[in-house]
């Protein structure tokens, strides 16, 4: 029987590139998206490939949506072998984009999506997930949320001007992979975040340097870790080269 591996903001980008690896891996993916018809659409465009591709509505900002995707995907498929947390937003650009210049509505509702969100998704389908012989899960993260990269004086990090809410959401999201990993550390689940590397998609006005097959990279290496593989650990692109690696958090 294949592996189900479940993506949330799968219609696009990032997260419809990890959907077509891990489907011509051999997996069932589920296909997260809050809009039907750019969830449905961006499947049939897998099944037209020949990927095993099924819609799932969500919206992760709403737990009513999360508990009515959960709820379908335990009737529909009993388990979970692989969950990314892909979905996320920016909040836009706000004033100067310096950290000062947010306001509290946008920090809201950045953080409702990129923690809330994630953390309704994954608290919805662990059980889903311990049902499965070794569940992945990976949180889409990002190196703009590097504590460590931000107070390096010699990193380009730390010259980067950024707004408070993605940023800071990314940070949040990095201790919210090590919890999950260290309480399932008992358990054969591996919990890991992912740093796609600058992408070009619509998250950035395609200003990113790298393609969405490869920003899919560091998601589809993580949901498809060995039993002997890492967890809680924060792994991908490394800033200005074409490497891989684990990233300082
Ligand atoms: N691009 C980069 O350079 C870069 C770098 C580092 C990390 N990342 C991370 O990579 C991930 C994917 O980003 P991307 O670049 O592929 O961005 P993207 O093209 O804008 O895609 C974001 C996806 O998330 C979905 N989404 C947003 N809010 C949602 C919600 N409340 N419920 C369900 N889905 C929602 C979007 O759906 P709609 O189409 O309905 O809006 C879309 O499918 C994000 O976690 C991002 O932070 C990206």
């Amino acid at each position: 029987m294949s592996k189900k591996a479940f993506i949330t903001g799968a219609n696009k980008g990032i997260g419809y590139e990890t959907a077509r690896q891990l489907a011509a891996r051999g997996m069932t993916v589920l296909i997260g998206a809050r809009d039907p018809e750019l969830g449905q659409a961006a499947t049939d465009k897998l099944r037209a490939e020949g990927a095993d591709a099924h819609f799932i509505q969500i919206d992760v900002a709403d737990e009513e949506s999360v508990a009515r995707a959960a709820a379908r995907i335990e009737k529909d498929f009993g388990a979970l072998d692989v969950l990314v947390n892909n979905a996320a937003i920016t909040g836009g650009l706000e004033g100067d984009g310096k950290a000062s210049s947010g306001t509290l509505a946008t920090l809201r509702h950045v953080y409702g999506t990129n923690v809330f969100g994630l953390v309704a998704v994954t608290n919805a389908l662990l059980p889903l997930l311990r049902r499965a012989e070794a569940a992945r899960i990976v949180n889409v993260s990002s190196e703009v949320g590097s504590l460590a990269g931000r107070t390096d004086p010699d990193s380009p990090l730390s010259q980067m001007p950024s707004a408070i809410p993605y940023t800071a959401s990314k940070t949040t999201v990095n201790m919210v992979t090590v919890l999950y990993a260290l309480e399932l550390r008992d358990t054969p689940i591996k919990v890991n975040a992912a740093n796609p590397g600058y992408t070009a998609t619509d998250l950035n006005g395609h200003s990113g340097f790298r393609t969405p097959e490869q920003g899919a990279e560091p998601s589809v290496h993580l949901a498809t870790l060995p039993a002997d593989g890492p967890t809680g650990t924060f792994w991908g692109h490394v800033w200005g080269s074409d490497r891989y690696a684990l990233l300082d958090w």
